[in-house]
């Protein structure tokens, strides 16, 4: 197949409005946050966490339900702010760049009564395009995420897979600089979810973002990623960062046999806290 998205791997025709570049560093430092408890009183949700990001890189965090997954990203997003610690984009305070930040969630936030092709103009219209060079962006959308045919159904008329896909579509649409996906595939059944992964890899050869991606499967994280991060709970910390170091491209089954990635996924359940 061949993908014509000269917008999305060149520069951008019309460019969004944002003091960020591509490709920067990440970095969280010393991260704490707090929530009120239904006393009022503040539980830690996170204390001391530090992580350091490089631009282009996969990363996924696993570790037990509460242990701060989601807040974390939430602190990236600046919809979080903590009570110690800085998150920085570029060397910037992550509050201010919101813009370069594409989520994906376990359920999808598509627009229900809006058609897919509708859905991925939300993503089109955040990036400020022009008509003509937003119409020619949701064709070249469509094709790459394998959708062509369905521009005009709506969400409740698609499988999980397929709305996940359109929410990839809508998110590619205003070319992000970093994904930040919750767990995203967690409520597909693993052969969608390993055939959302593939596309997923396929995306990310192609543009090279750098993802953050949160899930409980430690097999789906090791398959993906350059590295995992475990985090324990109360408070939510970093109890583990491996590099894994699996050639490129990757393909599940095969991986599958291979000692070095049963290692790795050993060495990660390890570390994993069970309640
Ligand atoms: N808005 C909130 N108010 C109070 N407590 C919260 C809120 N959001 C999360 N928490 C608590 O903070 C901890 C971390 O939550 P979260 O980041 O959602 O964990 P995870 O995504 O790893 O499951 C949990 O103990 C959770 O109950
Ligand atoms: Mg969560």
């Amino acid at each position: 197949m061949s993908i014509h998205l000269q917008p999305l791997s060149g520069p951008l025709s019309v460019p969004i409005p944002t003091g960020v570049e591509e490709g920067e560093a990440i970095s969280f430092r010393n991260i704490g946050v707090s929530y009120a408890d239904a006393r009022g009183e503040p539980v830690a949700a996170i204390a001391g966490l530090d992580l350091q990001i490089e631009p282009g890189t996969f990363v996924s965090i696993v570790g037990p339900s509460g242990c701060g997954k989601s807040t974390l990203l939430r602190v990236l997003a600046g919809l979080v702010t903590p009570v110690t610690g800085e998150a920085l984009i570029g060397g910037q305070p992550a509050a201010g760049t919101a813009r370069r930040l594409g989520f994906m969630f376990q359920r999808d936030t598509l627009l229900p009564w809006a058609t897919v092709a509708d859905n991925i103009r939300v993503g089109t219209d955040l990036a400020g395009l022009a008509p003509a060079a937003a119409r020619a962006r949701l064709a070249e959308l469509v094709e790459f995420i394998r959708l062509q045919g369905f521009e005009n159904h709506r969400p409740h008329q698609l499988s999980g897979g397929m709305r996940q896909r359109v929410s990839l579509g809508r998110l590619l649409a205003y070319e992000p600089d970093i994904y930040l996906m919750d767990e995203p595939f967690g409520a597909l059944d693993s052969q969608t979810k390993s055939a959302m992964g593939r596309e997923l890899l396929r995306i990310w050869a192609k543009f090279r973002r750098t993802v953050i991606f949160v899930t409980h499967d430690i097999e789906e994280a090791v398959t993906l990623s350059d590295r995992v991060v475990v985090m324990a709970a109360r408070p939510g910390r970093i109890v583990l960062d491996q590099r894994i170091d699996l050639p490129r491209p990757r393909d599940a089954r095969t991986l599958r046999k291979d000692p070095k990635y049963r290692d790795l996924v050993d060495v990660i359940w390890q570390h994993i806290e069970t309640p």
